[in-house]
């Protein structure tokens, strides 16, 4: 595992945007698997602006992990509307070559392998240590499926959903699935994730930490600015 801990949020989407970068570079039919949420937005801006500076995405395809369900086609909140607004729109990722799980994900998996796999993974990491929507207790070899959000999950997404209420369920990549992609680079940001940091780099891979996977995949690479790497000893994993 290959760790940095870099000054803050915009030195990790820095880092994290050169690696994306380098990556298209060597393979410019780059397969790139997408968080969502707030800690991946300053890569996004950066892959933006190095397309503006001229790099070439036009072979990009881009894969993301996760969906709520019950949202209506187009909900600003979902996460296809973040992966077009943040990504593939300012990217210029068509149609054909954006994949975000629709339904209950029946048909997200062929439609990764028929992309070729994901070669490079961005993951933010959850306070309860849920990596894409795998809440604590998600089987280790889980591969993509229907899940209950938990509460802490629903109360740090609810600032999407304004006065409306937070889906209780999701579709979800499962860890074995998540575990498949060839480079993941983990991102966390900010003392709120700390605990969650330390418990999946440094403690023991466990359904009770879902990003503890991480720990079991050959080529990782993980980013978090000082706030996330300050590790409290005493603070419990937030549930
Ligand atoms: C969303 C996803 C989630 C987020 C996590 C952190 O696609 O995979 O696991 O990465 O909830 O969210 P932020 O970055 O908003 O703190």
């Amino acid at each position: 595992m290959d760790l940095s801990v870099l000054a803050d949020p915009e030195a990790v989407g820095e880092h994290a945007a050169s690696i994306v970068v380098a990556a298209l570079a060597a393979k410019p039919a780059l397969v790139l698997g997408v968080a969502t949420g707030a800690t991946p937005l300053p890569v996004y801006r950066r892959l933006a602006r190095a397309r503006r500076s001229g790099t070439d995405f036009s072979r990009l395809s881009v894969v993301a992990l996760d969906e709520y369900i019950g949202l209506r086609a187009g909900h600003p909140a979902s996460f296809a509307a973040y992966v077009r607004r943040e990504v593939a729109g300012p990217l210029g990722v068509p149609a054909e070559r954006l994949v975000v799980p629709e339904g209950r994900g029946e048909r997200l998996e062929e439609q990764i392998r028929a992309a070729g796999g994901v070669d490079l993974q961005l993951l933010g990491i959850g306070r309860n240590g849920h990596l894409a929507f795998n809440e604590p207790g998600s089987p280790l070899d889980s591969r993509t499926r229907v899940v209950s959000l938990s509460q802490t999950t629903r109360s740090d997404n609810a600032r999407s959903f304004g006065s409306e209420a937070v889906p209780t369920h999701a579709v979800t990549q499962g860890l074995s699935t998540i575990l498949e992609a060839r480079h993941l680079v983990l991102l966390a940001t900010g003392s709120a994730k700390a605990a969650a940091v330390a418990a999946a780099l440094t403690g023991p891979v466990t359904p009770d930490c879902p990003a503890s996977v991480v720990q079991m995949h050959a080529r990782v690479t993980v980013l978090v600015d000082e706030a996330a790497a300050a590790v409290d000893r005493d603070g419990a994993v937030g549930r």
